[in-house]
């Protein structure tokens, strides 16, 4: 999808925005004076009232170029915000995807977002809403396809916006990214060609290293190789790196995902019912990836090392016991009482080999790691657990400008005991089932070294977003970008 600035659109369709109480702003005030008040009748007609994702469809006004008006809610315009009008746009994309070749898109300023940020939103907005995974639909009638080709957005003044909307795309390239891969199947998704979808970054700058299993035993990946122990389709550990800093020696930033490419749980089976969402636990390894591409695309100035652990879990003759007594590479024991609980098992090893091989600044680790975070935070905020005060604000900040909202959940000493065991170092659930998010966080916890910043972001709330969620920028449920670029 092509989209363009321009100081004055034509088409089939324009959007314009309207605030609560159906209030008009400049945009589609002139619109509407030109068809002698026959939006704002409409609107009227229609019970308007402005909410944000309300939409009334104007047809064939008199007076005006285009034969279609989308007036669009943006909820109450002192309280909008970038994301706001990122999901304005969204909805005028969601409503014309598969009808029309063209949109305009004509935003106003709000009080708290200024017309060139506007305008690079809206861009954002539309491009994040035309995602789709059709690689396996291969009967769609016509009307089901997209047909949308071109957006222009309308400004006065194009310039600003435009330099915004450059770094933006390579975002949502990095977004689409891991979309795809969370999306893909779990019969084509396995660890290896995941890994070689990874290799394909060389393509735009990043150096890909993949570790197979032999290098991992040699490094003593204990835990790692014993969740993949079980599955026919061997492990695989990605490293990416960026290096776009200036300072070409300067310790790169690390970020570790979670690769499960399917999670039964192992011997410790899960239920049937709904195991199939299980193949959307690799969301942490997908968001590393997406970061990676992102990053790479918008040729960022900083030193970035993206790290992701890619395993099946699978019950089978080999498969890992409960009971069982793993090393890690970092010399510490694990008893395995739980096969399910292998997600922190793989991240034992990564997080270790992240600070051993590449010396981070700060680390973080992204995971669909429990359930629990679920239960506590819905699929609106993904979890932390953060061991230091500057990059918990760091992450926060970013999430809200982007709409992807983190909360914090406590890290202690209290919690810290619930893992130890007189059999290992630890084992890796705790005696009871409390508190399931911060034990999980506690367990990786034990694998950064001292000094290194870090934190943890359970992801399994929001890696994928089932059920009736309305988020035009989300289409289909598939979401997996987390805050880090
Ligand atoms: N992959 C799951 C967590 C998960 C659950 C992700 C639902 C997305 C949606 C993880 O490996 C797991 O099974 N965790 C267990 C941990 C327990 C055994 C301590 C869980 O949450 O039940
Ligand atoms: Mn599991
Ligand atoms: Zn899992």
């Amino acid at each position: 999808m092509d989209i363009r600035f321009v100081t004055a659109g034509s088409g089939e369709v324009v959007a314009v925005m309207a605030g609560e109480g159906g209030e008009l702003f400049g945009a589609g005030k002139a619109l509407d004076s030109a068809s002698g008040g026959r939006i704002a009748k409409a609107m009227k007609a229609a019970g308007f009232k402005g909410g944000a994702g309300q939409v009334v469809d104007v047809l064939a006004p008199d007076g005006v170029d285009f034969s279609r008006v989308l007036v669009i809610g943006v909820g109450k315009a002192e309280a909008a915000d970038g994301m706001g009008v990122e999901r304005w746009a969204g909805h005028a994309v969601k409503r014309t995807l598969t009808a029309v070749e063209k949109l305009v898109l004509q935003p106003d300023a709000l009080p708290g977002v200024a017309i060139a940020e506007a305008g690079a939103h809206a861009a954002m907005g539309a491009r994040l809403a035309s995602y789709r995974f059709d690689t396996y639909r291969t009967k769609l009638k016509p009307e089901q396809k997209p047909t949308l080709q071109a957006v222009e957005i309308v400004l006065a003044h194009t310039a600003a916006a435009k330099a915004r909307a450059e770094v933006d795309a390579a975002i949502v390239e990095g977004v689409f990214f891991a979309r795809d891969l969370v999306s893909e199947p779990p019969n084509v998704l396995y660890p290896e060609s995941f890994a070689e979808r990874l290799r394909d970054l060389e393509t735009i700058g990043v150096e890909v290293e993949i570790l197979e299993p032999t290098a991992m035993e040699k490094l003593g990946m204990g835990a790692l190789l014993g969740v993949a122990q079980g599955s026919a389709r061997p492990a695989r550990l990605v490293a990416m790196k960026w290096n776009g800093s200036s300072m070409k020696k300067q310790k790169p930033f690390a970020i570790v995902g979670k690769g499960v490419t399917f999670d039964t749980g192992g011997i410790s089976l899960k239920p049937g019912a709904g195991m199939d969402e299980m193949k959307g636990d690799m969301g942490g390894a997908a968001a590393v990836a997406g970061a990676m591409k992102a990053i790479a695309l918008r040729k960022a100035k900083a030193n970035v090392v993206g790290i992701v652990a890619l395993v099946e879990n699978m019950p089978g003759s080999n498969a890992q016991r409960p009971g069982d007594i793993v090393n890690t590479m970092s010399g510490q024991t694990i008893e395995v009482l739980n096969t399910d609980a292998e997600g922190r098992l793989i991240l034992a090893d990564a997080v270790w080999y992240a600070q051993d091989k590449y010396d981070p600044v700060a680390l973080v680790d992204l995971a669909t790691l429990t359930g629990a975070v679920i239960v506590a935070l819905g699929h609106e905020h993904a979890g932390m657990c953060v061991n230091d005060e500057d990059l918990a604000h760091a992450i926060s900040a970013a999430g809200a400008a982007e709409g992807e909202l983190v909360w914090r959940l406590p890290l202690s000493a209290a919690y810290d005991k619930l893992i130890d065991t007189p059999n290992a170092d630890m084992k890796n659930i705790a005696g009871k089932p409390v508190a399931g998010s911060i034990v999980g966080a506690q367990f990786i916890k034990r694998f950064v070294q001292d000094g290194t910043p870090w934190a943890h972001l359970d992801i399994a709330g929001t890696a994928t977003k089932a059920g009736p969620y309305d988020d035009p920028l989300s289409p289909r449920g598939r979401q997996a970008m987390a805050c880090v670029c």
